[in-house]
């Protein structure tokens, strides 16, 4: 099992359609590749969570980092991993409304996800706090 943990920059071509139209292809291509995750959305900031079989993992990522919806890309963490921290979601989402639990711990207001992942212990904190929320496998954008 391997993981990928990376933030980027949305672009002016990724409106929230786009990103349920992201969602939609990464929950049916994640459930047929056995990859599972979480990506967060705090304008104009991704940050992504990937797990799964590591040949698996390295090529959606590749394929990801050329995607013209976002650029600016920066891995945080990457490497083995024993178990599956999302293993029922083929991809979590959560936007602004879904980070209002987290604003008081890490400021969120004032901070984008970008500069938070500069500190990758709180970066990896914030994926951890996702797990069991709320379920988001089938959240998307002003849901
Ligand atoms: C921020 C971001 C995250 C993405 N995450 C995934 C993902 O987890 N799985 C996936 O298959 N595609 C993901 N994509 C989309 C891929 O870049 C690509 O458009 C898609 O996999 C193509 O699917 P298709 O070959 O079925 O058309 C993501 C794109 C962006 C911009």
């Amino acid at each position: 099992m391997y993981f990928i943990l990376y933030v980027s920059k949305a672009t002016d071509q990724c409106s929230d359609a786009e990103i349920a139209d992201i969602l939609q292809a990464s929950r049916t291509n994640n459930s047929a590749n056995g990859v599972t995750g979480i990506l967060v959305h705090k304008e104009p900031d991704f940050i992504q969570f990937l797990e799964g079989p590591e040949e698996v993992v390295m090529a959606l990522y590749d394929k990801i980092k050329n995607d013209p919806r976002h650029g600016t890309i920066k891995t945080i963490d990457q490497g083995e991993t024993k178990e599956r921290i999302f293993p029922n979601w083929e991809m979590g989402f959560a936007g602004e409304g879904d980070l209002q639990p987290l604003q008081w711990k890490w400021d969120l207001d004032k901070l984008t996800l970008f500069s938070l992942a500069d500190n990758m212990g709180d970066s990896m904190e914030v994926i951890r706090s996702f797990i069991g929320v709320r379920p988001l496998d089938k959240n998307a954008p002003g849901a």
